[in-house]
């Protein structure tokens, strides 16, 4: 069965029992403690929370989802993917356990010519946590044998984000592969052999301070009982298909093949080739599903997560013995795959293709020029009499250069010569704490949620004026410090932070940087030494509190540091344009 149509009869399911069925929502996470939608709740923890009303009390959905804590994971396991679709129905204070339970349990075991996905049950296993009995005894009235539902702790069957917010006990079910894949004695034996497919997580408690899976702080119960369940698309797809493992799956596949073709090998000749095939497929899935939302490669936040993806796709690919670009093959084969379930990713393909190739030879032309200072390296180090590469060298080439130590150590070996390995490491951990130390001192380090916390309580967006003014009437509506709390928090006289109701003030989000001015009243004139954008707000940064923030306010960009800059600006694109050219 593909997977569009294991998501479909998913859907159908639900909505036939009376689930509102919602289209997923973006990959960049709405929650501001995670980067990336990491499951199929995020978009619905206000209504979790009890915060916010559903349009309905059953919902479900399809909802794309990234997460790469276990990048090193991927391709080497038959189920870690950075990208994957998490199928889940959702109950908002509405039906609770025992119908989460039985619908779960009679969608797996419905025949496929019924409409089910024809799991067999004594291939079916259930964990439930500690003292679940209620889950348990539940299980047994579906018929599931008591030898097939086994108890886990806190570990594994108590979900949370990993975050503050709602959480609760859960109960998964896995699939059994069969002998050949394990010991027998299910999921607290062998999580190989015994694949988890859904998990039902019976989220009533909101929870803060997670430290761990086991260490976290309950606050409370929620006032509803709600059901978030969790679906993998690609766990389900991999076993129904009779395939080995999620990247060999009808939406992933086809990215193998093409890789194939590129490099002249054959998946399946080699399991170390093999790891970097699956890399390949699953990394360019990610890093188009992830620029179809609108981010683009960048040395932070999710932009640098989609530029390690990407490179990390360039290198395995050389390894796989392709050193010509590959993208321009394999993100339209990717696309071509996913656009039966994603027909939106043709409206944006063509940006996304371009930003994807130039990051290719961006890094291809870092490989190129690293590949001659490594030379000199080496070179060095023979003159010295040495076969070592020195740890400076292999610092400053990924340090200045971009070169991964990876690639340094694997041309090294083509050498025949090593490199100082725990010099290098030594001087990346002197240049991480000073990186640290650095960013403490910069307001882009600070906890972005009282951003969004103070965005909330606004009534209208600020109105941004300076494509035309250079000057308007204001009132303040907050004031922080370096993103802590506000007015009574903040004790000056650094970077405190005023946010007004209207303003020319150009703020910097990357591009153009941000205006200078003057906010002044009646009776008091308050330099604005810098403009930041953030999150939607525009954020005037100012050395000295205003005495009267009540007062209205004339809020006055300095003009000719605004020309300065829009000169400069335009210039840098001229000199990137002709810097690309030559
Ligand atoms: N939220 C649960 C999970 O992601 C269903 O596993």
């Amino acid at each position: 069965m593909r997977t569009s149509e294991i998501a479909k009869r998913f859907l159908d399911y639900f909505e036939q029992h009376d689930h509102l069925v919602v289209p997923s929502a973006s990959l960049i996470s709405p929650n501001p403690t995670t980067l990336f939608t990491i499951a199929g709740m995020v978009p619905f923890i206000p209504y979790l929370m009890g915060e916010q009303t559903p349009p309905k009390h059953r919902m479900a959905s399809n909802q794309k989802c990234v997460r790469t804590l276990d990048i090193d994971e991927v391709g080497k396991t038959t189920r870690h993917g950075t990208f994957f679709q998490m199928l889940g129905n959702f109950s908002f204070g509405d039906y609770f356990k025992e119908e989460a339970i039985h619908y779960a349990y009679e969608l797996l075991t419905t025949p496929q010519d019924k409409g089910g996905y024809g799991f067999d049950p004594e291939k079916l296993w259930m964990t439930t946590f500690t003292d679940d009995e209620e889950a348990r005894s539940m299980w047994k009235n579906e018929g599931v044998d008591p030898e097939h539902i086994q108890i886990m702790g806190m570990e594994d069957n108590f979900w949370t984000t990993g975050g503050p917010g709602p959480g609760g006990p859960c109960s998964e079910i896995y699939v059994d592969r069969g002998p050949k894949y394990g010991v027998e004695g299910g999921p607290i034996a062998d999580e190989n052999r015994y694949i988890e497919i859904w998990d039902l997580v019976f989220e009533n408690y909101e929870v803060d301070n997670v430290k761990s899976k086991t260490d976290l702080h309950i606050v409370g119960e929620l006032e509803n009982k709600n059901i978030d369940t969790g679906a993998g698309l690609e766990r389900l797809a991999y076993l129904m298909q009779g395939k080995q493992n999620i990247y060999e799956t009808d939406e992933v596949f086809p990215v193998i093949e093409a890789a194939q073709k590129l490099s002249g090998r054959t998946y399946g000749d080699d399991e170390a080739m093999d790891v970097r095939f699956r890399i390949v497929a699953d990394h360019v899935r990610s890093a188009l599903m992830i620029m179809s939302d609108g981010v683009r490669p960048s040395n932070n936040g999710r932009g640098y997560v989609l530029r390690r993806l990407l490179r990390r796709t360039v290198k395995a690919m050389r390894e796989l013995g392709v050193t010509e670009p590959v993208m321009p093959t394999l993100l339209p084969t990717s696309k071509a795959a996913m656009e039966p379930s994603y027909p939106e990713l043709n409206d944006t393909f063509h940006d996304v293709s371009e930003a994807a190739y130039g990051e290719e030879d961006a890094f291809r032309r870092t490989l190129e020029s690293g590949t001659e200072i490594f030379d000199m390296a080496v070179t060095k180090a023979k003159q010295g009499g040495s076969d070592l590469v020195s740890g400076e060298d292999a610092f400053k080439l990924h340090d200045t250069y971009g070169f991964p130590i990876e690639i340094t150590l694997e041309m090294a070996a083509d050498q025949g010569v090593k490199v100082d390995e725990a010099k290098f490491r030594e001087l990346m951990a002197e240049q991480k704490s000073r990186a640290r130390a650095d960013a403490l001192k910069k307001r882009h380090n600070v906890d972005l949620s009282v951003y969004d916390d103070f965005k909330k309580t606004l009534l209208q967006p600020i109105d941004f004026l300076g494509y035309t003014d250079m000057s308007a009437r204001a009132k303040v509506l907050g004031i922080m410090q370096e993103g802590k709390g506000s007015v009574p928090a903040v004790t000056g006289p650094a970077n405190i932070e005023v946010i007004l109701d209207r303003t020319p003030f150009y703020g910097n989000s990357g591009g153009q940087v941000g205006d200078i001015g003057m906010i002044e009243s009646a009776n008091e004139r308050i330099p604005v030494v810098a403009t930041e954008k953030e999150n939607g707000l525009i954020i005037h940064i100012v050395t000295q509190l205003p005495e009267n923030p009540e007062a209205t306010f004339m809020a006055v960009v300095d003009p000719e540091k605004r020309q300065a800059a829009a000169n400069n600006h335009t210039a840098t694109h001229l000199m990137h344009e002709a810097l690309r050219k030559v």
